[in-house]
């Protein structure tokens, strides 16, 4: 008789969703929650956002694979575990219909002054006379998406479905695009009523969108961000809305999240013709039960030594 081999230690620094589908994997794998376990962990589960730091890499002589619930992988320290040949996974497709969706409520709800009517009702301000102001249409409206991998191809699908043109900037054209390129995120800015920020965070997209993409948006156009808060300058951001030159944004993800009144992001909760959502783009049953079952067929696969189904390729 063989002796059996203890299953690999799973540090968990974020929970799957929904809960039941936790409850089966905590069951059925050899789960820690306690960060300070390190020996002998070589499996972490994280968050597009919670990541893994350097030093946390650093801390953890066992590890063999990140496995991130969600599709960001700009928390996690990449250079760190690619230099000690530890596998990243993250959870590609099956989120990208959820974040496209949440892109165009923020859209058609930020242009059409949804939220602002809502408060205009349930403030008693309607009945008291206040008038709603005008909003400004989407459909009709010019589309830019500024990253078209598969979250803004996603989206791409939906706006041209709805009858809206759609152009596009990517670091290079795609051959298979029906949608318009444009070669810079100005001239894409410049172009379009409606500039849909969806490409991932990496030091060349840091603030990608800045002083110039904001002027060339104009004081008519509308941001709508779902990727990551630091692919946009958000003081500038905040300059332009309170100074007029931009129309209006909507903002999924924030440069400090949480973002909270009077914190960092004061400027930018504060400015006009503005809608905010808590970073809730795959927040779904659907997308987020398919997330968690793409993460537990990383990890299974992982301890049973067969190819990871969605491992980023490393440097
Ligand atoms: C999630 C995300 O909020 O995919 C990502 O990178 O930011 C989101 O989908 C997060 O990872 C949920 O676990």
């Amino acid at each position: 008789m063989t002796a059996a081999t203890a299953p690999p230690r799973i540090l968990v620094l974020s929970d799957l969703n929904p809960p039941d589908i936790m409850e089966q994997f905590c069951a059925s794998h050899a789960i820690t929650r306690d960060i300070e376990a390190r020996d002998g962990i070589e499996i972490v589960l994280t968050s597009g956002t919670r990541g893994l730091t350097c030093d946390e890499i650093d801390a953890l002589p066992d590890l063999r694979l990140i496995a991130v619930n969600g599709v960001g992988t700009d928390a996690v320290d990449l250079g760190a575990a690619s230099a000690r040949n530890i596998a990243v996974t993250t959870t590609p497709d099956v989120l990208s219909g959820a974040v496209a969706e949440l892109a165009l409520g923020l859209a058609l709800s930020v242009r059409r002054r949804i939220g602002e009517g809502e408060r205009l009702v349930r403030s008693g301000a309607w009945g008291g006379g206040q008038k709603a102001r005008l909003g400004r249409s989407l459909i009709g409206a010019r589309s830019g998406i500024l990253g078209y991998g598969r979250i803004g191809r996603a989206l791409a699908d939906m706006l041209r479905a709805l009858g809206l043109e759609v152009l596009y900037y990517a670091r290079a054209p795609d051959q298979n695009a029906t949608d318009a390129y444009r070669a810079n995120p100005v001239t894409l800015a410049r172009d379009c009523d409606v500039l849909f920020v969806t490409l991932a965070a990496t030091p060349e997209t840091h603030h990608i969108v800045g002083p110039d993409v904001l002027d060339a948006l104009g004081p008519e156009g509308t941001l709508v961000n779902v990727a990551r808060g630091s692919v946009v300058d958000s003081a500038a951001l905040a300059t332009a809305l309170h100074g007029g030159t931009l129309g209006a944004a909507a903002l999924d993800v924030f440069e400090t999240e949480p973002a909270t009144p009077g914190g960092p992001e004061d400027a930018l909760l504060r400015a006009p013709n503005t809608l905010f959502t808590p970073h809730i783009a795959s927040a779904t049953y659907e997308a987020r039960r398919a997330m968690a079952q793409l993460v537990i067929a990383n990890i299974d696969a992982f301890i049973a030594g067969a190819p990871l189904p969605s491992k980023v390729a490393l440097s």
